[in-house]
Formats: structure tokens, sequence, C-alpha cells
């Protein structure tokens, strides 16, 4: 293995590429092309470019169940092109079914992505994925390649109906398990639901971590403009496919690499859309560990400066009524980028050869104003996403301030601590515990070095007895991750992390806590020589693990400040 892209030796194309020399070269070009032709392809196609197609299907995810035919859609548009379609699998992470979490796993995606694109024979890549961590998985795999490379998403699930109702994963999942939770709906009804939530193939039907990170894709200038809203069951969808893998030679040919398209500017355009379309607090971690491969740093103190600029634009649920179909019908990510244009940078390159301002340029202007709304008339005048920095959260934490109750943002309170997710499950219900809606919840030992991996646990049920005297919203702080579709005064990502040593450690039950959204504050009210006695009598509550991946990510994994990547594998690891 080698850090340097596989045609740096030399410049060959197609299957002549990274030929093993162990003296005799001629021969292993003889040997390899003998082996291609077992496959059945004509020695013509043999000397064609090749193009590498990413393949992520499996039966462990529900969201990759179109990707055989976004590949057979791609491959038409590759021999279309002239070149050799090449398709490859590589893991596949399915959001439900990984344990402990589907982050835990995305650097393991990254550096499979990354080995088998560098590793393999081709001129250009395409990125077949689409679950919340498949699509920041490859791109960052790609970025570090650093072989031509675009990306193409599964899309978002159509909505279903049921009993006149439109439903769409993931936020209604949540609103019928409360409705069931607290009696208003039976057994068997929640279990007809549970067969109409998800009902055709694609990602999660609103603006969660998925479709988040899909729009991002597009706003970096890595997939084919309009494409990453369109819904998974259109025949837009193939076509964009195809369409793709016809792009992917444009790109072989003229050598347009994701170091060229990746830079700081079009990074800073991605955050811009993430404030724009009140995306998931997810993708600030991923969009760090992508922009962190191609060597630039997301610094949270820039965020809060775009996110006092950048308008919510876009309607979608969770906050909003619409689905992701809607923001494809309403203009898609090109709507919100036109809406942004004074704010963006218009000279970054794009997948197509052109640069953003260009592309804007050629656009129709489509867009429906219930969905994307005007510069002018915005949902809010200031991005969803804010960072607090301070004394319990030196290297920050992140606050979904459009989705939370701004009467609790300046704020004082007493902590009401949770050592683990096992203690918050024993006791958060307890009628006896000690607990008023002044309070702030804190959980520990959720972050990336936890042993839970950092799970969408962020959004803490508010203790049982209060929930039933009818309070909706208290502050919640913690290390951990929060879903696209939950509603709160929820301080996430705090890092260091706990589990780590971090401040968050140390907070003790009745522990005075301030939270300024203001001043992006988050303070912890007690003293350094108390801190420091506390410190020396901490236990290491950090994962465990002797060998393989868990041990490597135990060894490596970074902060959420740092995206969660693994230190070796950032653009430079000494950094
Ligand atoms: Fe894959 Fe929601 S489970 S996008
Ligand atoms: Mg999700």
């Amino acid at each position: 293995m080698t850090d340097a892209p596989n045609d740096a030796a030399d410049d060959a194309i197609g299957l002549n590429r990274g030929l093993t020399n162990y003296g005799d070269k001629d021969f292993a070009r003889y040997l390899r092309l003998s082996m291609a032709r077992s496959m059945g392809l004509s020695s013509s196609l043999l000397k064609k470019p090749v193009i590498g197609i990413a393949a992520t299907y499996s039966e462990f995810n529900n969201c990759h169940r179109g990707v055989p035919d976004l590949v057979e859609a791609v491959k038409r548009g590759v021999l279309a092109a002239g070149g050799l379609p090449r398709e490859f699998p590589t893991i596949s992470l399915g959001e439900p079914f990984l344990n402990p979490t589907a982050l835990v796993f995305r650097n393991l995606m990254a550096m499979d992505t990354e080995e088998m694109v560098r590793g393999q024979p081709m001129d250009a890549v395409v990125l077949v994925g689409g679950c919340d961590k498949t699509v920041p998985a490859q791109l960052m795999g790609a970025i570090s390649a650093d072989v031509p490379a675009i990306q193409v998403v599964t899309g978002p699930m159509s909505t279903g109906r049921w009993r006149g109702e439109r439903l769409g994963a993931c936020t209604d999942c949540r609103r019928f398990w409360g409705k069931f939770r607290a009696g208003e709906i039976d057994q068997d009804t929640v279990d007809e639901i549970e067969g109409n939530l998800a009902t055709t193939a694609g990602t999660c039907a609103v603006m969660g971590t998925a479709s988040t990170m899909a729009s991002l894709a597009e706003a970096l200038g890595m997939m084919l403009p309009g494409t990453a809203a369109i819904p998974a069951v259109h025949a837009d969808r193939i076509r964009s496919a195809e369409a793709s893998g016809t792009a992917a030679m444009m790109l072989a040919t003229q050598k347009l690499r994701p170091s060229q398209i990746v830079t700081e500017k079009a990074v800073e355009n991605a955050l811009r859309v993430l404030l724009a379309i009140g995306g998931s607090t997810n993708a600030i971690i991923h969009l760090t560990a992508i922009a962190g491969r191609a060597g630039i740093k997301v610094d949270l103190n820039r965020l809060n400066v775009l996110s006092d600029e950048t308008p919510v634009l876009v309607d979608l649920k969770p906050t909003g009524p619409f689905y992701m179909e809607d923001l494809y019908a309403a203009g898609g990510i090109g709507a919100v980028l036109r809406e942004l244009r004074p704010m963006l940078h218009l000279d970054v390159m794009t997948v197509t050869g052109q640069t953003l301002g260009e592309r804007l340029d050629a656009e129709p202007g489509y867009v429906d104003r219930a969905v994307v709304r005007a510069r002018e008339e915005p949902l809010q005048p200031q991005g969803g996403l804010v960072a607090l920095f301070g004394s319990l959260a030196p290297r920050g934490a992140i606050l979904k301030r459009a989705a939370a109750d701004p009467a609790l943002f300046e704020n004082e309170g007493r902590a009401v601590v949770f050592t683990s997710l096992e203690d918050l499950a024993a006791r958060i219900d307890d009628p006896d515990l000690d607990v008023t809606a002044e309070d702030f919840l804190v959980l520990q030992n959720a972050g990336p070095l936890s042993p839970s991996g950092m799970p969408e646990a962020g959004y803490l049920p508010i203790p049982g007895k209060l929930a039933r005297a009818g309070v909706k919203d208290m502050v919640r702080i913690s290390d951990a991750r929060m879903s696209g579709t939950a509603y709160g005064t929820i301080v996430l990502h705090v890092a260091p992390d706990a589990a780590s040593g971090g401040p968050l450690a140390l907070v003790r039950n009745g522990d005075r806590i301030r939270l300024s959204v203001q001043n992006r504050s988050i303070e912890l009210l007690v003293e350094e020589a108390e801190l420091a006695r506390r410190r020396a009598d901490q236990p290491d509550t950090s994962a465990k693990a002797k060998r393989g991946y868990a041990r490597l990510y135990r060894e490596q994994v970074l902060q959420a400040d740092e995206g969660c990547d693994l230190a070796f594998l950032r653009a430079d690891p000494d950094a």
C-alpha cells in the first residue's frame, strides 16, 4: 500500500494502471488481461478507461435496496461514454442494524473505500451510497485516495398513506411511538403503523442525516447538480445515475480529483447549505471528518459566524411540514444554492467541470416558495446550529437552537447526573428521582470514546414524573449525538467527552451549570480545586478492546470537534 494515488507512478490508463512489477511488468499485464478476459470481456473493452463503481448493496441496509438498479444505470452511462465499468463491493452501513452504532463503523468503511479505490486499477470511481454514514464514509475514502470521484445517492423514500395521513420515516415514527407510550393508541394500531412508516426503497424521507449528507455532497460539488433530493423510486434517480457514469468518464479524462473540488471554500459553502436547510447536527461531525481528509479544519467559531449570517430557508420535517420529495419538486438543492448565492464562493470547481457560479448561471430558476423560502422572507433569520464553549466544553458543544425553547437559552440550573446510558435507563422514570423542571439533565459517557460509541442518545427523555406533569422541554447536556428528528434544548457533542476525562466526567449531582446561548457559553460553576480533587479519583470509563477494529478505533478515535475520524487517517496525521 502506498499513500500516493494509484497512477502517481505511471500515466497508464485503465487495466494498465498500478501493475505490480516483480521484474517483468509485461508478464503482469499479460496475466491480468488473461484473467480479465475470463470474465468474458472483449479485448477492445479492456483497453478502455476503467470506471470503478463502489457498490454498497446489503440485505442489512434497507436504504440501499435500490443500489443494483443504480449500478446498472451507472454502467450504461460509462459504456455509452466509451469506458469500461467495473462494479466492486465495499462494506455497507445500515443505520438501524449496527451495534454499538453505525458511526463507529463509518471510519472502517472509509478505509475500505479508500484502499479499494487506490488499490484497484480505476481511472475514476462512482460512489453509490445513501444511508447516514455511507455517504460520509465514501467521500472520506475518495478524498484520501484522491482518485477522480463522483457521488451518487440512493435518494429519499417516498411518503406513504395511512388512514388519510401522509407518513414518512422517521419523524412520524417518533410521533406515533410517543402516542403509544402515552396510551393514546393501542398495540394493534402501532403494529399497523409499523408497516406504513417506510414503504419504498431509499433513505429516510425527512431532513435527517442521510438527506442532509446528500445535500452537502451536492453543495460540496461532489455530486451532479440537482440530484440530492430525487426520490429513490423516481425515474430521474436512475437517469441521474446514468449521467453520473458519463460524468465519471469526463472526470477520468480531465483527471479532476476530489482535492480540486473539496477545498476550504467548498466546505464553507456546504456549511452554509447545512444551516439554510436546517440540517442534522450529525452533519457537523461528518463534514468535519470529510474536510479533515482534505486537510481542512471546520472551526466551530467560524460555524457561529456563518450561523448568525445564514437564514433557514427550507421547511422540511422535523421542524416543518414537508418531506424530501417535496424539496425535489420545489427545485431541490439548486433552489437553495440560488437563494444563498450572494453568500457562496462561486469560483469552486464541481464534478461537472463547471464552477458553482457557472452551474447556477445555467440553471432554470423554478422554486416553490412554500418549501424553499426567499432570503428576504426566511423561516428564521439565523442558522439553526450554534457551537457553545466554556469550562464544561473547552473544545465545544453543539446546540440546535432552531429546535429548542428560547425561554431556556439564558439559564442557570442544578445538575442531575446520569453516569451512563444504563444509569439513565434505570432511573429516568423513577418516581423518587430528585429532579425539577428547572434542573439540567446531564448524561456522561456517551461520547466517541465511551463503550456506546457516541449513539444518538442526547435526546434524554423528560423524567417520567415531570412529563406526566406536562413538562415539554428541559436543558439536557451530553457528549452523545442526536437524531435529526428530535426537539428540545439539547446540548450535544460536548468535547472532550467524559470517557476521555473531559470536564463533563467531573460533574456531580447538585453542581451549578450556566448556559448562555447569547454568549455561546456553557460553564460548569465549580472551583478548580474541587475539580482537581474529583479528577484524581476519576475512574477510567473508556471503551476497552483487546483486538481487532474495536481496538484500532479505541486507540485512534478523535473527539467530535475533529469529526470522530481516526487520527492516523487524517490528511496530516501529525497535525
Ligand atoms: Fe438509512 Fe434513515 S435508516 S437513512
Ligand atoms: Mg438517522
